[in-house]
């Protein structure tokens, strides 16, 4: 789908659907309010029949209104105006792409691009309106023999801005947003992948592949090397595995070599069985998405990448799978850590934790200005925060408030949880310098202090994606969460508004 932004004006938008937003009551805005004087009024007489109510994400459709260039008109209701923000223009962005689907339009003009949602600049609906748009056209029929329809049909998407010149920033939110969408979809396609397809190794070929198209550095260390390098704790996991394990690092350079890197590190197991401490067979299907934070690193350089942003950043993935078996690693085993911290693994469901310190460690030898790992690391956070915030936590205030901030941007939010001391006796052990669990209070709070203890040289945030990075139920499926967050952050830290 290609995307553009064009001064028009409404009534002369010469496209097979012609997109106008309106609220209850029969309130026009200002764009429909044209196209309505220009229609003698035909917009404001369907309304007062009551076929569309206005609510957020209502739409109804219209074909030929005379006086209107357009083959069809979509009014969409965004909701109450005083009530108008973020969430009622996601929604609306949503119904439009949804009703779009159903169409047979080759192109669409949307005249909601330049409704005004809080305090946010034009930029900020520009790139929601693409993500959002982007989003609903997603499709994942790979592994279907009988796919539903042919390549979606809309083909081109023109953000209209009625009254506004299209400024320098608006455009290179579009440009940013495509690049961003483009990662997206690696992520979830990555995520959607079985994990009989989405091994460690495919993961480690994926980031070859981007290396060759986008020109990135690119380095897998195999077993050996992390035998040689001392981690203890990732090969504990893998040992019960057929599969190799894998540490991709992948790097793009976007600005000047003496800049430090944002280092990205990516929780990738493959699958979590959970090992000897077996989890349950119920939705066990969804451990497939325990790659995640993998999917979206490689996903968020393939956008920083995509769209030549002004910074160094690394993506740094420790990917294996969590298997039981006659090899595998059992509750109460001891490993050294390549920290040389020792780690009592009481729980080897609590796996995540154990690739990521030995990653974290290698980290600070990525020389980085700051390091953000994303796992999907535990359920105690989809039952603090469910499927609507990351959870977030930090060594660093000013960090924590940067990515809550860069989060309301790319309305990829998140929430923070306390990184306290206090929780740290939580993971106390008689047998090593810590256990790999801190029993069932505040889950989340005692993995981050886990993954702290092999932190404490570095700029670090955490962010635990176990509810945001996937939908259940009939919805099944990869969000590409938090793809838009790390892209945000890494240009608001680029100095990209
Ligand atoms: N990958 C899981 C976390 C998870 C579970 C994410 C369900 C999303 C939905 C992680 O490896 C895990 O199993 N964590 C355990 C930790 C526990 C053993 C301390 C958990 O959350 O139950
Ligand atoms: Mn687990
Ligand atoms: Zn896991």
């Amino acid at each position: 789908m290609e995307f553009s932004i064009k001064t028009v004006s409404p009534e002369r938008a010469r496209t097979g659907c012609l997109v106008l937003g309106v609220h209850p009551g029969g309130t026009l805005t200002h764009a429909a309010q044209i196209a309505d004087r220009a229609a003698r009024g035909a917009l404001r007489e369907v309304l007062s029949k009551g076929d569309l109510s206005g609510k957020t994400g209502t739409t109804l459709l219209l074909h030929r209104v005379a006086g209107l260039a357009a083959e069809r008109v979509l009014l969409v209701g965004l909701g109450e105006q005083k009530e108008f923000g973020a969430a009622a223009f996601r929604d609306a962005v949503r119904a439009i792409a949804n009703a779009l689907k159903e169409l047979g339009a080759k192109d669409s003009v949307w005249f909601i691009a330049d409704a005004k949602v809080d305090d946010q600049p034009l930029a900020w609906n520009v790139r929601q309106a693409v993500l959002g748009a982007r989003e609903a056209f997603y499709r994942f029929d790979r592994l279907k023999t009988q796919k539903k329809a042919p390549a979606p049909a809309l083909e081109s998407l023109t953000l209209a801005l009625s009254g506004a010149p299209v400024t320098l920033p608006a455009q290179r939110a579009l440009k940013e947003a495509v690049a961003t969408a483009e990662g997206v979809d690696l992520a979830r396609t990555l995520g959607n992948l079985p994990s009989n397809i989405c091994t460690p190794s495919y993961l480690a070929a994926e980031a070859k592949k981007l290396a060759r198209q986008f020109k990135l550095g690119v380095e897998v260390l195999e077993r050996r090397d992390m035998e040689k390098l001392g981690m203890g704790a990732l090969l504990a996991v893998t040992q019960g595995s057929r599969q190799p394990p894998k540490l991709i690092v992948l790097r793009y350079q976007g600005a000047a070599k003496s800049s430090k890197p944002l280092v990205l590190v990516g929780k990738g197991i493959t699958f979590d069985t959970g090992g000897i401490s077996l989890k349950p067979a119920a939705e066990m299907d969804e451990m497939k998405y325990d790659m995640s934070g993998a999917g979206s690193v490689l996903g968020t350089l393939r956008a920083l990448a995509g769209m030549k942003a002004p910074l160094n950043a690394i993506g740094l993935i420790p990917t294996c799978e969590n298997m039981p078996g006659g090899a595998a690693i059992k509750p109460g085993d001891v490993v050294t850590t390549l920290s040389g911290q020792t780690v009592e693994i009481l729980n080897t469901d609590a796996e995540g934790r154990l690739i990521l310190c030995d990653a974290l460690a290698y980290a600070e030898r990525l020389g980085p200005h700051t390091v953000i790992d994303i796992a999907t690391l535990t359920g105690a956070c989809v039952i603090a925060l469910g499927h609507v915030a990351t959870g977030l936590f930090a060594n660093e205030q000013k960090l924590a408030d940067e990515i809550r901030a860069a989060g309301e941007d790319a309305w990829d939010r998140v929430w923070q949880l306390p990184l306290w001391e206090d929780y740290q006796e939580q993971l106390r052990s008689n047998f090593a310098d810590m256990a790999n669990i801190g029993g069932r209070p505040a889950g989340s709070v005692t993995a981050a202090c886990f993954l702290a203890r092999f932190t404490r040289s570095l700029r670090w945030a955490h962010l635990d994606i176990a509810g945001t990075a996937w939908k259940g139920g009939r919805e099944k499926g990869s969000t590409g969460r938090p793809v838009p967050l790390l892209v945000r952050f890494a240009l608001r830290q680029a100095g990209v508004r």
